[in-house]
């Protein structure tokens, strides 16, 4: 009896909480709409997508083409994060104007900076063209037509479940993006690569940007004359606030998940690939952060590929830990043996599959260990670098990061697959590491030798005969085209033999909707980890000793002052401002800087990581454990209003 009870609850929880798993498709999403409103969602799908009125897609970007942003006023004016607007703060910063640590708050329309390069993409409409295409159009065809529709209109055709389906995307593209505002790094990137992927969290990861358009609101080029775009929809805000539970949706371009993979993929990435990955950037990152402490200079020089390298590097650890924890390859495996035993067809495909891992897996591995060590290293040191005043102070540490990465290409690329010339380097100078000794010589010298070139050309010559026994070069999944196939027909028969869980084709940097709710979970046996953080956790943070913990001293004052305006929120008596929360939206890369909405469809804050050991959410959901991070967005207007005095900004939007 108790224990009927218990599988009962535990059954039950696990639908309840199953449902936030999934990404969807926006033109498809009536059929989630009974499921979203069960949860409090206020709204129709006709609200989320149309194609005949304005709807919340229209409001939506395609950020830089990587990232998510968000309209919220009548004049083009976009919110995304910090770290997506980096790039582009970065190349207006100088020494004398530098924007990355003080920040930037245009005054007038007439301050607000142009960005050569810089993007975003509204959907026009989205529209499955699998028939089409079975009935002899290409997709160059299909596109040319679709992009003939409008100015500035650019279309793919995308593959969903592995090409069952595939999809147009027509969208409409606006080149002139200017740079309204940015906070200080001291709160955009507040905690820094400590704190990345991990909650609780207090950054402030937001940046403003306004969309230019011609005069008769089309898509043109950057031009002094151009005026700000009126958008067919922008988002309300609200700073009414929220309670755990609360429904939440996110609206935003996933880059990438591979959720259908077998068992053997997960079983690769968790003991294989990912454990190498994070050893030979172990490393990389040691040699780097010791040259850091040992040289201000370097320490500046270093800093953004060091964020880079340790971004992923995290990201791997946390994503070993949550395969392991929640054992998904024996879940995986057992699954398999389910499906063959129901659908014989299914466990022919299962048996081709397998087979065709054992192929490839060990040149795929070859693959990955080659870009992350040989590849990672300059091929040579370009004029403009060694014009600067930090370059000879580099050499000690970019040659330990040869010898580093050749050793580790040495032992791990299995030598089959390692490059000839490497192998004959290292057999006549004795050792990996004084092979590479040689070969960084040269290439510090700023010599054209063969002996780099060898290695580059030899390396490159290896990818390209492991992408030939693959029969493709995406290169994250562990894949070929063989496999491609074979996943298609398996993942049909899975949705044909089993239609009662819920599918979603994966990521691919198509428009999505997540949906979930304000969510905290338990991080580890009895600790309970609450979905907001605020205003005090940064000032318990806050240590002028600590790069990554020094805020400026503008929020010292305003915490002294407590005058928090119509920001400020009461929480357990004490009175304070929101900056994180949590959520169970399923996200991945390519949210970032995502609309995060209420039931109402009222922008609430703006999504920028998740959590540590949840990042394996890209291969398997677990709905107990699986949270997105966003900043709240009522500490981002505080900012605006109270740290960079961009009080008119806030007169543009809808906030209430
Ligand atoms: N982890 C987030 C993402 O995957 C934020 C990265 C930027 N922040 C940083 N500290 N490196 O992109
Ligand atoms: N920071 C990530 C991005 O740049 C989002 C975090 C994630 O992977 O969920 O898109």
């Amino acid at each position: 009896m108790k224990r009927t009870l218990f599988s009962l609850l535990a059954l039950f929880s696990l639908l309840t909480a199953a449902a936030d798993e999934g990404m969807w498709l926006p033109s498809l999403i009536a059929s989630r709409i009974d499921d979203m409103r069960a949860k409090g969602f206020r709204l129709t799908a006709e609200d989320i997508y149309s194609i005949n009125r304005a709807s919340m897609k229209d409001a939506v970007v395609l950020f830089d083409g990587g990232c998510t942003g968000e309209l919220v006023s009548p004049e083009g004016l976009l919110l995304t994060n910090h770290h997506c607007g980096y790039d582009a703060i970065q190349r207006h910063s100088t020494v004398e104007h530098d924007y990355l640590t003080h920040g930037f708050w245009a005054r007038s329309r007439q301050e607000e900076l142009p960005n050569k390069g810089l993007n975003v993409r509204f959907l026009v409409r989205m529209e499955e063209v699998t028939d089409r295409i079975a009935a002899g159009e290409t997709p160059e065809e299909i596109i040319r037509r679709a992009e003939a529709e409008g100015e500035g209109y650019k279309a793919s055709v995308e593959q969903m479940y592995y090409g069952d389906q595939q999809f147009l995307f027509l969208y409409e593209q606006f080149d002139d993006v200017r740079l309204v505002a940015a906070p200080p790094s001291s709160i955009g990137k507040f905690g820094g690569d400590t704190d990345n992927w991990i909650w609780p969290r207090h950054t402030g990861d937001f940046s403003v940007f306004r969309i230019y358009a011609s005069k008769e609101n089309k898509p043109a080029a950057y031009s002094p004359d151009n005026v700000p775009y009126r958008p067919k929809k922008y988002f309300t805000i609200s700073t009414k606030g929220f309670r755990e539970g609360d429904f939440t949706m996110i609206y935003g371009f996933p880059g990438n998940t591979q959720e259908y993979i077998l068992s053997d993929a997960a079983e690769y990435i968790a003991t294989q690939s990912d454990p190498a990955k994070i050893a030979i950037r172990d490393g990389r990152l040691e040699i780097i952060a010791r040259a850091q402490e040992s040289d201000p200079a370097l320490r500046i020089h270093y800093a953004a590929q060091r964020a880079t390298i340790a971004n992923a590097w995290k990201k791997w650890q946390g994503e070993v830990l949550g395969l392991t924890r929640r054992k998904t390859v024996e879940t995986k495996r057992q699954r398999e043996e389910a499906f063959a035993r129901e659908n014989s067809r299914g466990a022919e495909l299962l048996r081709e599959m397998k087979a065709e891992y054992q192929r490839i897996m060990t040149p795929y591995f070859a693959r990955e260990i080659t870009v992350e060590t040989l590849r990672a290293l300059p091929a040579k040191y370009t004029d403009e670098e060694r014009a600067e005043a930090v370059f000879p102070a580099r050499r000690e540490t970019e040659r330990e990061l040869f010898r580093w990465l050749f050793g580790e290409y040495a032992r791990r690329c299995p030598a089959q697959y390692q490059v000839p010339v490497f192998l004959d380097g290292v057999a006549r100078s004795g050792s990996p590491e004084t092979f590479a000794e040689e070969v960084f010589e040269e290439v510090w010298a700023g010599a054209e030798t063969p002996l780099s070139d060898s290695l580059r050309n030899g390396s490159k010559r290896m990818l390209d005969h492991i992408t030939w026994l693959l029969g493709t070069d995406r290169l994250r999944n562990l894949t070929s085209r063989r496999l491609n196939d074979l996943y298609r027909g398996y993942v049909h028969e899975l949705r044909t033999t089993w239609p009662d869980h819920p599918y979603y084709p994966d990521a691919n940097l198509t428009l999505r909707v997540a949906y979930g709710a304000i969510a905290g979970y338990e991080y580890a046996d009895g600790e309970y980890h609450t979905p907001l953080t605020t205003l005090d956790g940064i000032i318990a943070k806050d240590n002028p000793e600590i790069y990554d913990y020094d805020i400026p001293q503008a929020l010292r004052d305003l915490y002294a002052s407590k005058d928090y305006g119509r920001w400020g929120v009461e929480i357990d008596g004490r009175r304070t401002v929101p900056v994180c929360f949590l959520a169970s939206n399923h996200t991945t890369g390519g949210n970032s800087g995502s609309p995060v909405l209420n039931a109402r469809g009222e922008l609430i804050g703006i999504n920028f990581d998740r959590t540590w050991r949840s990042t394996m959410s890209d291969i398997a959901f677990d709905p107990t454990i699986c949270r997105n991070i966003a900043v709240d967005i009522r500490y981002v207007l505080f900012v605006m209003d109270r740290i960079g005095g961009a009080g008119y900004l806030l007169r543009e939007m809808k906030i209430k």
